[in-house]
């Protein structure tokens, strides 16, 4: 499956890669809410993203969005409590969503903690189609807004990393996914999921990417090993924002 529209960006440092982000989720944002009066976004982790999410809660950006018109996700969680010092949720709750009081009937964490996680994960899957509603109009797998993702130097994206269960999923949203090399387990939304976004953004910045980011743009298909290439969105548009040192290894001049 071809994705409908990708764009590859560079810019010369992780600072100029986060400034992009913003104005692009600033941008898409509110296409979604003059169209719809409605966006849905999911959240990565990482410290690119967590530049992103300061950049959207300083004053230049946020009088420039309704906030409360914005359903807050997350494409993956660590196994942890929210207040743990390694939660995506944390993370995103400290650096935007509370500076922007946003209301938490609007932020859906989700719950990676939980020791049912299998039960944890269908019901944060029913969580998304509630919130989405496009189930509604005959769609089987709902249309999030914008998913933003990290590439980890081992190819992977959300908590798909090479080799694990959660990489053969065809059907459910989100599973429980767990990741042998850390010993542990994680939760994710699946690629059937990610694919169906409305725009999917990659944050990649810093020289430990280079290799393999030059394997998952340029590189024959392997799935298996390097979870990344499996993000091809069957309708909506791919943008990858991509700093000087992550894109030092490309052979192709992709940068547009
Ligand atoms: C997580 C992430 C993960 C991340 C990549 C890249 O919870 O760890 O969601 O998929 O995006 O590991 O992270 P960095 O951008 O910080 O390198």
């Amino acid at each position: 499956m071809k994705s409908r529209h990708k764009h590859i960006r560079c810019f010369d440092d992780a600072e100029s890669v986060s400034v992009a982000a913003a104005a692009y989720f600033l941008e898409a944002a509110a296409a979604a809410i003059a169209d719809k009066g409605r966006f849905s976004v999911a959240l990565s982790g990482g410290s690119t993203p967590r530049r992103v999410f300061e950049l959207l809660a300083a004053p230049e950006c946020r009088d420039r969005l309704d906030w409360g018109k914005i359903d807050f996700f997350w494409g993956d969680e660590r196994s942890v409590a929210p207040e743990h010092a390694d939660s995506n949720y944390r993370m995103a709750v400290t650096a935007m969503l509370n500076p922007l009081g946003i209301d938490s009937e609007r932020i859906h964490r989700m719950p990676a903690e939980r020791e049912d996680r299998e039960q944890a994960a269908i019901e944060y899957a029913d969580e998304i189609r509630n919130a989405i509603e496009d189930h509604r109009f005959g769609k089987a797998v709902p249309q999030i807004d914008l998913i933003m993702l990290g590439m980890g130097a081992d190819g992977h994206t959300a908590s798909l990393f090479p080799f694990t269960a959660a990489l053969t999923e065809t059907h459910r949203l989100v599973v429980p996914n767990y990741v042998e090399k850390l010993a542990t387990w994680r939760m994710t939304m699946t690629a059937p999921l990610i694919n169906q976004g409305r725009r999917i953004l990659f944050l990649v910045a810093g020289s430990d990417k280079a290799a393999v980011l030059r394997e998952v743009l340029e590189g024959p298909e392997d799935y298996a090993r390097l979870p990344s290439q499996m993000i091809k969105p069957a309708h909506g548009d791919l943008v990858w924002l991509i700093d000087a040192s992550a894109a030092a290894a490309l052979r192709d001049r992709v940068c547009s």
